[in-house]
């Protein structure tokens, strides 16, 4: 799939689909209405026979309309007007690019890009547009011996901008909106690998190639090496599985060494079949996405790096199997962490907190200025915020807040929970400084608190993606999140540190200006 930016007229686009807008009532975009007037009143002639009323999300192709290039005009429902912000923009390119799957179009301009969304520059307009667009697209089909080939496959894609002084801003947006797709895919792609393919060593050897790829530095540690820093609670996890457990340290420096680095946590369960706690049977293969905190972090490091940002990235991934076996942990074990506290695991099926508890021990020796770990943590995580938010956790409200912001910027929203001191309390052991499990109230509270005895020497946040980093059922697989979230939080501290804001660059002129400098 290729895509381009342009500026130009859409009657003239010579092209298989052009893309235009429809408002609830009817009313035309700028761009529909533009194709209404040279077709003398052709699209509103069929929008009063009411096959399409501009509800958000509906579709209409119509072919042959009079005095344009086009082979199709595809109408896109737009919504009521006054409500077109963020999600109608995104709902609306999604439903564009999936009736285009419908026809034999394997090009199209699409004019959708140019349809203000309030607050947003013409870099965001692209960039969201995208990511919408290759999530549709999206497909993990390499295990199917018969791929359905489809001849029509949708090959190009240019999305117009108003003006051509907007095309700058256009082929930024682009950039980013590819680095955040192609950080998605790879989170995607490991998640929805089967255990068998995607073990502990798989996982290292992807983030491996992708360092070599984007020419950073790797740090692949194996069991030896892991035992050696004594990260023995990560190891009690992992020794119940004849999978040997990987430590993946990756490091990107996009700005002066001295500046203090981002680092990035990820929990890479790659099966979690609750050890000696054994899980019931039912569901149980969705167990291979409890490596999609690590899938995120390697995504999100993946985008960051090819956007080039400028700041300081570190990716630790903590990697293994959590399996029953004759070495596994058993309930009541009592194992010494890193830090040196002690651990009664009361239950062998919390190890994500296990294995990350050493590994946030571990990264205290980059001197970071904020730590994020992002884990499929908790099933209470689902029962309190459902697939819809990702939990966030931290030890500094600002931080939760920045995350929170980020998530809402990038349609990948996430919601703060609190950490009182309070809840401790549920984590108390007669025999260890604590057991690792709090009981049944507040479970992702409880399990944030544990982590965060072991985050107190820097700025942490806590990402808990039970919920949303897949999906189950008949459009079941990983959805890529949060890795939106993340890489517009990196952008957000990026443009912090060099003091100025790509993001927030200069607001959108309106369209009346945008016949005048009309290109073909
Ligand atoms: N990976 C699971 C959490 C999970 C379960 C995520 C279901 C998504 C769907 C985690 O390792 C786990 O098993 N947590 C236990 C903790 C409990 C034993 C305190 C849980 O949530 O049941
Ligand atoms: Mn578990
Ligand atoms: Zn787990």
């Amino acid at each position: 799939m290729d895509f381009s930016i342009k500026s130009g007229s859409p009657e003239k686009q010579r092209v298989a689909c052009v893309i235009v807008g429809v408002f609830e009532s009817r009313k035309l975009s700028f761009a529909a209405d533009l194709i209404d007037r040279i077709s003398n009143g052709f699209l509103s002639d069929v929008l009063k026979r009411g096959d399409m009323d501009g509800k958000l999300g509906t579709t209409l192709v119509l072919h042959a309309v009079p005095h344009t290039l086009c082979d199709r005009v595809m109408l896109v429902g737009l919504g009521k007007e006054r409500d077109f912000r963020e999600k109608e923009y995104r709902e609306a390119i999604k439903a564009s690019v999936r009736a285009l799957s419908a026809t034999a179009a394997v090009e199209a301009v699409s004019y959708i890009s140019e349809i203000p969304v309030k607050k947003h520059d013409v870099t965001w307009m692209v960039q969201e547009a995208v990511v919408a667009t290759l999530d549709v697209l999206y497909k993990f089909d390499r295990f199917k011996t018969k791929v359905e080939e489809h001849p029509r496959e949708l090959r190009k894609l240019t999305l117009s901008v108003s003006r051509r002084s907007d095309l700058a801003e256009g082929e930024t947006g682009l950039a980013r909106g590819l680095a955040v797709a192609g950080g998605m895919k790879l989170c995607r792609d490991l998640g929805n690998l089967p255990s068998n393919i995607c073990t502990p060593r798989y996982v290292a050897q992807t983030a491996e190639s992708l360092a070599t790829e984007y020419g950073v530095e790797a740090e692949i540690l194996d069991e030896d090496a892991i035992n050696a820093l004594g990260m023995r609670t990560f190891l009690s996890v992992a020794k119940g599985s004849i999978e040997p457990p990987r430590l993946i340290v990756l490091k990107y420096q996009g700005t002066l060494a001295t500046v203090q680095p981002v680092v990035l946590v990820g929990k890479g369960i790659t099966f979690d079949s609750g050890g000696i706690s054994l899980k019931p049977g039912e569901g149980m293969d969705e167990m291979k996405y409890d490596m999609l905190g690590a899938a995120t972090v390697l995504g999100t490091f993946r985008a960051a790096v090819e956007m080039q940002l400028p700041l300081n990235l570190i990716a630790v991934v903590a990697t293994c199997e959590n399996m029953p076996s004759g070495g596994a942990s058993k309930p009541g074990d009592i194992i010494e962490s890193m830090s040196g506290q002690t651990i009664e695991i009361l239950n062998t099926d919390a190890e994500g907190r296990l294995i990350l508890c050493d590994a946030l021990t571990y990264v205290e020796r980059f001197n970071p200025q904020a730590v994020i770990d992002v884990a499929t943590l908790t099933g209470a995580c689902i029962i309190a915020l459902g697939h819809q938010t990702t939990a966030v956790f931290s030890n500094q409200d600002h931080l939760a807040r920045e995350l929170v912001t980020a998530g809402e910027e990038a349609g990948d929203r996430a919601w703060q929970m609190p950490l009182f001191e309070e809840y401790q309390e549920q984590l108390k052991s007669p025999f260890a400084d604590m057991a690792n499990i709090g009981g049944r109230p507040a479970g992702s509270i409880t399990a944030a608190c544990f982590l965060s005895r072991f985050a107190k020497a820097y700025d942490w946040a806590h990402l808990d993606i039970a919920g949303t980093g897949w999906k189950s059922g008949k459009d079941k697989g990983a959805t890529g999140r949060p890795v939106p979230l993340l890489v517009q939080f990196l952008q957000d501290k990026a443009d912090a540190l060099s003091g100025h804001s790509l993001r927030r660059g200069r607001p959108r002129r309106d369209h009346e200006e945008s016949a005048a400098d009309d290109a073909d």
